[in-house]
């Protein structure tokens, strides 16, 4: 499905009936990388993966990229779709979006689930890593991303035992355009420190990591879930920074036994 939003068009997918969960993907991804989660998730609720301003099937234009505008679209799509509000789960990159989506549209938040992601900024080496991997981007293409981040993207073990799915996460971020590489690049750059944040959130929160992540680790997890009031915890088994692709019947499980738990009922 598409929506024009904030005058680009958005590509997104709704699956399922009851609850609506939005999921918000990675860098460099696209909703493909919820495939798992729609088709598990989606008899139970109702599932919203989109492709962000920049990726899939979504436009890439070469302007207007900051956490806040990827919060921005995703408000506009709410409303587009009529929900007054959603659970917000995001990975990654989409998880330091949701911590923009709260900072701006706390009321439209129902729960959160926060997934292999982290609350700091990035730090001076990181910054400058961001500038180096954009100029990567535009000399050598989206491919030279794959190659360069596949390393910490899954587990060992799937590095080495899983072809498949190596192939499948390589050919998700070289099918990117470089306007919405270097866009996330840029965004994630300057997004703030959102560990003041934490300690505010109330809403019903579910973190989620791989146990073998060392993007975002184990670590950044437990900071969030030990100051976000009543957050819960869950570490994925023999995954990487990937969980949802690499374990996706565990983090499905996650998901719902969290869901479950809230008892909350479906909305609009
Ligand atoms: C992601 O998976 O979204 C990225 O690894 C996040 C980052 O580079 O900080």
């Amino acid at each position: 499905m598409n929506a024009r939003i904030n005058g680009v068009n958005m590509a997104y997918t709704d699956d399922g009936r009851g609850m609506p969960i939005v999921f918000v993907h990675a860098f460099p991804f696209g909703k493909v990388m919820w495939e798992s989660q729609v088709k598990g998730l989606s008899e139970q609720f109702r599932v919203i993966a989109v492709d962000l301003r920049g990726h899939g099937e979504s436009d890439a234009p070469i302007w207007r990229y900051t956490m806040e505008q990827f919060a921005d679209d995703l408000n506009s799509l709410l409303d587009h779709l009529s929900l007054t509000q959603a659970v917000m789960a995001g990975l990654s990159m989409g998880g330091y979006i949701l911590f923009a989506f709260y900072r701006k549209y706390a009321a439209r938040v129902k729960a959160l689930i926060l997934a292999d992601t982290r609350a700091q900024a990035d730090t001076g080496e990181g910054k400058a890593d961001r500038f180096a991997m954009a100029q990567l981007a535009w000399k050598e293409g989206p491919g030279a991303i794959a190659e360069a981040m596949m390393p910490k993207l899954l587990s060992t073990a799937s590095l080495q035992g899983r072809p498949d799915l190596v192939e499948r996460v390589h050919s998700i971020i070289a099918g990117n355009r470089v306007s919405g590489i270097v866009g996330d690049l840029m965004a994630m750059e300057a997004r703030p420190d959102s560990v003041p944040l934490l300690k505010q959130i109330a809403r019903p929160t579910l973190v989620i990591v791989g146990e073998h992540d060392i993007g975002t680790p184990p670590s950044d997890a437990r900071l969030m879930a030990e100051n976000i009031p009543g957050a819960r915890l869950e570490i994925i088994k023999h995954a990487g920074h990937l969980s949802n692709l690499e374990q996706p019947e565990a983090f499905n499980r996650a998901v719902r036994g969290f869901l479950s738990s809230l008892r909350l009922s479906p909305l609009s």
